[in-house]
């Protein structure tokens, strides 16, 4: 997000960043403050942005590189912004050898889009993991917290579209 522009809830950056400034201010001087800071930046901007993580260094007096170190640790944390839907393929031994790969393949065709990436309509964010704990699954993909089981390469058409569609429904009962 640049500076000055609305992100998707309607506050715009400056906003947000006074709002982070509060959260901070909330954990201060407690132990351990570093990560439930981050995680309620990433709640906020939907990612970590550069403007967040100089004032967090700052304001929590962590060193820079620490505060990196944490975001690029844990894949829970982002740098760049995602879309609305964050997929994840399984490439863990079960998920690879029942084809994880191919799937991976079908969603990079279908999006097109390479891992990391954000579809232009901002709806959906490929990445992949280790092992989320579903072995017997295998092989499985994850959207936001929704678990797919048995995954086929020819079925990844079908998931998407269910979640398109669901955005479609909630647009317009907006409207
Ligand atoms: S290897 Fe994919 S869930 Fe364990």
């Amino acid at each position: 997000m640049s500076k000055g522009e609305k992100c998707s809830c309607g506050d715009d950056e400056k906003g947000l960043l006074e709002r982070l400034e509060e959260i901070i201010v909330s954990f201060k001087n407690k132990p351990g403050a570093l990560i439930p800071v981050l995680q309620a930046t990433q709640s906020l901007f939907g990612y970590v942005p550069q403007e967040a993580i100089l004032k967090i260094s700052e304001m929590l007096n962590e060193p820079l590189h620490k505060v990196h170190g944490v975001i690029t640790f844990y894949s829970f944390f982002s740098l760049k912004p995602r879309g609305k839907y964050l997929i994840r393929v399984c490439l863990g031994t079960a998920c690879y050898v029942q084809g994880a790969n191919e799937i991976l393949t079908a969603l990079k065709q279908q999006l097109s889009i390479e891992i990391g990436e954000t579809t232009t309509d901002k709806l959906f964010t490929l990445d992949v993991g280790r092992c989320f704990g579903a072995c017997g699954l295998a092989p499985i993909i994850m959207v936001n917290d929704d678990v797919h089981q048995f995954v086929k390469p020819s079925g990844v058409k079908k998931i998407l579209g269910a979640y398109k569609k669901h955005k479609a429904v909630n647009q317009e009962e907006e409207t």
